[in-house]
């Protein structure tokens, strides 16, 4: 594959992260050998610091408690997760930054890694001093068209004594990463490959979780569902 960096800026829009084109072609790289990569200072610190904002503004209705599984499978486990969510429109200008600068980065992601990637869903998650979220995959294979999981951190400061890591997993139950949910960190992986668990937040706990997946539609069903 021979990818020049102009024809990364034939897409449509900029992609206004922190982070320059170099860069961002080797964090391709890396999460095409290993299935995951971390990439700080993600985006602008006012961009992040912005959404931070607007995720601790948010008042109590507007947040749900977050369900397992999608449509006729979706039940509430509190034992699995403990989280409150609220996906993500882009009809809400606060959100539609997000969503804009995620979908860029979708077709960068196509171009060099031809990974068919046809949308993005994400949504703001919460999680209140003592939540957690048990091991899991996102994705079962051949089940899902959820491909890559994205996990981007909204507080600043956060301490190692504040808790809330994600721990991402390797094929045989390893630790392969601890991750802080530092503010502006956005972690990537393959949704059917880590299983991965948020240990429990001593500290109101902030981030944008989400999904590029693949186009799963057919005659008799449109996806995807909401
Ligand atoms: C999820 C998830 C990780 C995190 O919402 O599926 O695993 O660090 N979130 O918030
Ligand atoms: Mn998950």
């Amino acid at each position: 594959m021979n990818l020049t960096l102009d024809s990364l800026h034939q897409t449509q829009g900029e992609l206004t992260t922190a982070i320059d084109d170099e860069q961002w072609l080797a964090r391709f790289d890396a999460l095409a050998e290993q299935g995951y990569v971390l990439i700080e200072n993600f985006l602008p610190h006012a961009e992040v610091a912005a959404l931070y904002h607007y995720a601790a503004g948010l008042s109590e209705p507007e947040w749900n408690m977050a369900g397992i599984g999608r449509e006729q499978q979706h039940t509430l486990n509190t034992r699995v997760r403990s989280d409150q969510i609220r996906w993500l429109h882009p009809q809400v200008p606060a959100e539609a930054i997000y969503l804009n600068t995620m979908d860029t980065l979708r077709v960068r992601l196509n171009r060099r890694l031809f990974m068919g990637l046809f949308d993005y869903e994400c949504h703001l998650a919460r999680y209140q001093p003592g939540a957690f979220y048990k091991k899991h995959l996102d994705a079962f294979k051949g089940r899902s068209n959820r491909v890559l999981t994205t996990v981007f951190y909204l507080n600043p400061e956060w301490q190692h004594e504040d808790g809330g890591e994600l721990i991402i997993y390797g094929a045989n139950d390893e630790v392969l990463e601890t991750v802080l949910p530092q503010q502006n960190t956005l972690v990537v992986f393959l949704s059917d490959t880590f299983v991965h668990e948020v240990k429990t937040a001593h500290r109101e706990r902030f981030s944008i979780t989400g999904w590029f997946r693949h186009n799963a539609s057919n005659a008799h069903r449109v996806d995807p569902p909401r």
